[in-house]
């Protein structure tokens, strides 16, 4: 392992002690109220921290066979699986790593849930309760008008109950156990009978649980309800809460400008390397900076790829931002790096880790063939195989 002073800027940094302090909270939750936590893995599957995370959570949820097999061969543990739709050639590839199984609809289930069951495995429905308790961002509200993500109560099929070990439903984003308490609500309401037959029900992510002002006692209550009155196991499978502000993206100053307002090119990409700063789109912290103003000099940070758009944003500081310059975003661990592109065939950003008697142990850097391998052949010579 090479150490990482001499990494080359744009990297995502990952630091152990707060890491831990994340794990360490999700710990207690479940020694305290018997529940299960996994790391829901299409937030953060940087494998390299999963023997560590692996000693405090219960396991991993996965999107699909990728996620699956990774949580099943580098976490261990519980490997949970929840996809709108499988994929039949997939799907026996899946049996092999996953030990739950979520499916999304009723035809889901009679397709592929017997199956399933004959492997020995726990099967459950992913339910919606219909219930938006979000503002503002209706691609993440599960519960939105038209979403295929979930079985609503008028589909659901009880003929289907002797298939089903749990339930699980995810609503939430980046919320607290507030809107937790209001969805269980809604979830009892219309699926509260079935419970009775059930082992498990899943109370999906979006927990935004290690976040400072999160109400962790009323969490414990709403799990310690259903594991009393229902006699369940509780699961929660949050991503966010699991590496909040565990990460950081360092960058670099290539280039200042002026057009109206002091532009800084940086090597960081929004686009590349943080999209959902524009998918969200959100303003990400940025260390030592304040609102545009509020500083004496005010910058507009953004990308060096062709896309106008490619603005991380308005942000000011006490000096004037220079060349060479490192610029460092907070919380960055968690939607990026496994969010990453090469678009304008741009480096991915090398990742380190911090460890907690704080040396920084380079874990991988990337380069033209990670750009090239994505988009055709690598071995030389095969450009032979297609008449041009
Ligand atoms: C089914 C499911 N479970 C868990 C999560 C993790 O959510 P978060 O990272 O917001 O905690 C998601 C996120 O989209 C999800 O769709």
């Amino acid at each position: 392992m090479k150490r990482a002073e001499a990494v080359k800027t744009p990297y995502f940094l990952v630091d152990e002690s707060r890491l831990v302090k994340n794990l360490e909270l999700l710990k207690a939750i479940q020694e305290d109220t018997g529940c299960r936590i996994l790391l829901a893995q299409k937030a953060f599957s940087g494998f390299f921290a999963y023997p560590l995370m692996g000693r405090y959570l219960a396991g991993t949820t996965a999107s699909g066979l990728c996620e699956a097999r990774l949580g099943k061969e580098e976490f261990g543990g519980e490997t949970h699986v929840f996809s709108p739709a499988y994929q039949e050639d997939e799907f026996q590839e899946l049996l092999l790593y996953a030990d739950h199984f979520v499916f999304n609809s009723p035809a889901q289930l009679r397709r592929y849930g017997e199956r399933a069951k004959r492997e020995g495995k726990s099967v459950g429905l992913r339910v919606n309760p219909e219930c938006s308790t979000q503002e503002g961002h209706a691609i993440y509200d599960p519960c939105a008008p038209g979403s295929r993500l979930g079985t609503v109560k008028e589909q659901f099929d009880e003929e289907l109950l002797p298939l089903l070990d749990g339930l699980h439903f995810h609503t939430l984003c980046e919320q607290n156990s507030d809107d937790l308490e209001t969805t269980v609500q809604d979830f009892e309401e219309k699926f509260g009978r079935y419970l009775g037959q059930m082992k498990w029900v899943n109370f999906g992510g979006g927990h935004h649980i290690t976040r400072e002002d999160y109400d962790v006692e009323r969490l414990k209550k709403i799990i310690r309800h259903f594991r009393e009155h229902y006699d369940v196991e509780v699961y929660l499978e949050p991503g966010e809460a699991v590496v909040l502000n565990a990460g950081f993206l360092v960058s670099s100053v290539l280039e200042t400008m002026k057009n109206g307002i002091d532009i800084a090119i940086l090597d960081a990409s929004a686009a590349c390397h943080m999209p959902d700063v524009l998918e969200m789109p959100y303003r990400p912290p940025v260390r030592f900076s304040g609102m545009p103003g509020e500083k004496k000099y005010t910058f507009r940070l953004a990308g060096p790829t062709c896309l106008a758009g490619d603005v991380i944003g308005d942000y000011s500081f006490d000096h004037p931002l220079s060349e060479g310059e490192q610029v460092v975003f907070e919380d960055m661990a968690l939607y990026t790096m496994v969010k990453t592109n090469t678009f304008n065939g741009m480096r991915l950003p090398s990742i380190v880790w911090k460890n907690r008697e704080g040396e920084e142990i380079l874990i991988r850097e990337f380069g033209y063939e990670d750009f090239k391998g994505r988009l055709g052949w690598t071995e030389p010579g095969s450009s032979g195989k297609i008449k041009l």
